[in-house]
């Protein structure tokens, strides 16, 4: 097909020749070009201000080493417009003064071939006392809030096809992500946490399903990863563009961010460093390598004077059920680092996708029922034993629903799973009878290292939607709303304790 065309929808702008036919998300139709390039893009006919559009603009909260101001702008566009400026108002001697920054293309590996070509992603250093900022003409977060009242959290979101888990990608109520993201809009939170596992259009739609998921990009044949430009447009950018221009937006990355998985959009997109983009890309042989980001950390000012550290551990590897000896060794160093970084904190917050101390159904377990407890995930358990004193809360995903977990001596676990993805099972969330490093039979699981306490407190929703956080005199406020928004429950958080 020869023409150009143009598709539109509430958050969705960009001209492209058409090569697939219609993709519907979340209720909008859109047409959607294959991963594969068109050559001769860029050259057959001039841009428009529409070609022009942003797919998405954010600000990724970073570490300040990253950037001074603790965010770096970046943009996703079409392939073939070239980086746009990052237009920035800048408070200067009683004023202000106007600047155009340019941003730096930010490549995928060659070796992922054609899986992001039809993609163009910048992005720049957010400068100190920056005011407003825009680019391509989307107003994107200038700078970190100076007194954060309310922190909007959620993860796992994407839209599941995996096996015979095949969600209903066309129907809000089915796969709510584009309502919760308009949902947290509202919220007018002063900054968003996701918690990982952005990425889950694994797979073709399969014929049998194309009611409920058909015209869904399917991954790249004869590629070491599943994920692809148009996977990331489904599966993020366009239900979640508005959400990401609006607020700072902390980034976790989850195992669905493996790099045999959703890890090479993820590190071109969202992971929140620069000079990254490549790291997931297929080694020479064309296998997925094993990646471990640093742990970093950023500092939220806090209404009423206090300061609140996020610490961001990296578990997008590791085992749910079972320790994992080789990743555990990875893994450690990255627990070791955010102990350091939470110790020099009055007020710390695990950000870590694996649940430290969540609890799974046992219908989810990998061989039902043997010796395995219902701990998750006992790799994150194992690499961060000891570690975890300096955190006050530990917040995570990956299990999906929401849960509250005290385990007697360790820091408060909230897990938020239930971004939009297909929900885990709605039955069985008994407190285990043995705590986490412990097998379902009470056998010690690294006797070198020892046990925990089973929970003395447990709660589970399995139900869609995010929770916003406010700040009291002393701990938090965990409000868990739906995806329309009303709050289904209200945990508090203070002391190492929590409670809904
Ligand atoms: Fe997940
Ligand atoms: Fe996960």
């Amino acid at each position: 097909m020869k023409s150009w065309v143009e598709l539109s929808g509430p958050d969705y702008s960009v001209g492209m020749r058409l090569r697939t036919p219609l993709l519907f998300v979340s209720g909008l139709a859109l047409t959607v070009a294959t991963v594969l390039p068109v050559s001769g893009v860029a050259q057959s006919a001039p841009a428009t201000s529409h070609d022009r559009a942003p797919l998405a603009a954010y600000s990724l909260v970073t570490s300040i080493s990253q950037a001074a101001s603790g965010l770096i702008a970046r943009v996703v566009l079409p392939a073939g417009v070239g980086c746009p400026s990052l237009d920035v108002t800048i408070a200067k001697n009683g004023g202000s003064k106007n600047v155009s920054k340019k941003m730096s293309e930010r490549k995928a590996g060659t070796t992922t071939l054609d899986a992001f070509s039809t993609l163009l992603v910048c992005e720049a250093a957010m400068p100190a006392n920056a005011v407003s900022a825009s680019v391509a003409g989307r107003s994107i977060p200038a700078a970190m809030p100076t007194e954060v009242d309310r922190i909007a959290l959620f993860g796992d979101s994407g839209c599941r096809l995996k096996g015979s888990d095949v969600q209903d990608c066309n129907v809000p109520s089915q796969w709510p992500l584009a309502r919760i993201a308009t949902s947290i809009i509202r919220e007018q939170a002063d900054v968003t946490i996701f918690l990982g596992d952005f990425f889950y259009r694994e797979e073709a739609c399969p014929v049998a399903n194309t009611a409920l998921c058909g015209g869904s990009p399917a991954p790249l044949p004869g590629v070491s990863f599943t994920d692809s430009a148009w996977g990331w447009v489904a599966d993020v950018l366009t239900p979640m563009g508005a959400l990401l221009s609006s607020t700072p937006i902390v980034v976790t990355r989850g195992n669905h961010e493996q790099c045999s998985r959703g890890g090479n959009g993820f590190f071109l997109m969202f992971d929140p460093a620069f000079g990254t983009s490549t790291q997931c890309a297929p080694t020479s042989t064309g296998a997925a390598p094993m990646v471990y980001s640093p742990t970093w950390a950023t500092d939220l000012a806090i209404k009423g004077g206090r300061t609140l550290r996020l610490v961001n551990v990296d578990s997008a590897n590791g085992s749910d059920s079972t320790i994992d000896d080789t990743i555990a060794a990875s893994q450690r160093p990255l627990f070791v680092q955010a102990q350091a970084l939470a110790k020099r904190a009055d007020e710390a917050w695990l950000l870590t996708h694996r649940p430290i101390m969540g609890v799974q159904s046992p219908e989810v377990l990998p061989v039902p029922p043997g010796d395995l407890s219902t701990w998750n995930s006992v790799t994150q358990a194992y690499s961060s034993y000891g570690l975890l004193g300096p955190f006050d809360l530990t917040l995570s995903s990956h299990v999906h629903l929401v849960q509250a977990v005290q385990v007697p001596g360790a820091p408060s676990e909230l897990v938020l799973g239930n971004g939009g993805t297909m929900l885990d099972p709605t039955t069985s969330y008994a407190i285990p009878e043995y705590g986490p490093l412990t097998s379902a039979t009470g056998q010690p699981l690294a006797p070198n290292v020892g046990t925990l306490p089973t929970a003395d407190y447990l709660k589970t929703w399995v139900r869609f939607g995010y929770a916003v956080a406010t700040p009291k005199r002393s701990g938090w406020a965990f409000e868990l709303k739906d995806p329309a928004g009303s709050a289904f429950a209200m945990c508090r958080s203070k002391d190492r304790l929590i409670a809904c």
